[in-house]
């Protein structure tokens, strides 16, 4: 199965830049980090721990330069792995929380994407619990760059803690802006909180996976063609499934709803695109017209209305 996979023409539609960071290139950008401290900044056994390495990385990136250098290597990873598109989720939303210039941050990142031969789309991420005024400030910046691969608007972090219907005038206003909305939304909340984000007009829902406790919903998912963005190992590493077995992804699959195939943080959750067509078809038995149909998800529901038939 590994040589089908890697021949696969991928995309991958939900993956974090500032989670792409491998031990090795943190250790790069920070000599100083001792191997028991990269060894506990990778480990985490609950959502929350997960989000405070996600934040401890995050402020480690200093400079326009470092986010060129792991751009460049996340893109790199991608065209190894037969990826042809992606759409990287950049946490704006946390850098104007560090008051960061957006400007040679951004312009780093987009020139490296301009150089790669992956095709680049921007999804530029509020923070869920920073409140309304900063999802304002993202979606602004969003809007505002989309002659620059920006094409949608997305909301990540602590799902409990911060409710999606109090960024509903965000979303209706970048809606209106002509972005595509993809947040965050029923990966350690239940069903209600995938139903607000549908409410607030999500196109696509990262994770998504907890829409599984609702015969409704998934009903609702399967004929509305809203895809989910599933990251198995995602689900694994933070806690959001209580085992791999427990993965719902071939119960979404079999009720219909399009699943699309991603990495969410890669190096922190261990795995590659690769890694996750492979888990897949070992755990979850898809076969190979299975996993083609995953495969083409990622380009049909792509933003970029050129690439939904670029695929194949
Ligand atoms: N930011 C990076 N990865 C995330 C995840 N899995 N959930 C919420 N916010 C995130
Ligand atoms: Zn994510």
């Amino acid at each position: 199965m590994t040589g089908f996979i890697h021949q696969l023409k991928k995309a991958e539609l939900h993956v974090h830049l500032e989670g792409s960071v491998d031990p090795e290139t943190l250790r790069e950008l920070d000599p100083a980090l001792d191997e028991q401290k990269l060894k506990e900044l990778y480990a985490y056994s609950d959502f929350l721990g997960f989000l405070r390495s996600y934040k401890w990385i995050n402020l480690r990136l200093t400079r326009p330069q470092h986010f060129a250098l792991i751009t460049r290597r996340l893109l790199e990873r991608l065209e190894r792995e037969n990826v042809l598109y992606t759409e990287l989720n950049l946490s704006v939303g946390v850098w104007l929380w560090r008051e960061l210039e957006f400007e040679p941050y951004f312009e780093a990142i987009a020139a490296e994407a301009e150089r790669s031969p992956v095709c680049v789309r921007f999804i530029f991420d509020a923070v869920r619990q920073f409140g309304l005024e900063a999802g304002w400030e993202v979606a602004r910046l969003a809007a505002a760059n989309q002659s620059r691969r920006v094409v949608g608007f997305g909301v990540g972090g602590d799902e409990a803690r911060g409710p999606i219907k109090e960024l509903q005038p965000v979303f209706d206003w970048a809606k209106a802006q002509g972005l595509h909305l993809a947040p965050h939304a029923g990966e350690v909340v239940g069903p209600q909180s995938v139903w607000d984000a549908l409410e607030c007009g999500a196109e696509r829902i990262g994770h998504g996976i907890r829409s599984i406790e609702d015969p409704v919903l998934v009903r609702h998912l399967a004929d509305h063609e809203i895809a989910l963005e599933v990251c198995i190992s995602s689900n694994v590493c933070t806690g959001a499934v209580t085992s791999l077995k427990d993965h719902p992804v071939r119960r979404l699959f079999d009720a219909g709803v399009p699943v699309t195939l991603n990495t969410d943080d890669p190096p922190m959750f261990g795995t590659t695109l690769e890694r996750e067509y492979q888990l897949a078809s070992d755990e979850f038995g898809f076969g190979e017209a299975e996993l083609r149909v995953l495969a083409a998800n990622g380009f049909k529901f792509a933003f970029d209305p050129a690439v939904r038939k670029m695929d194949r």
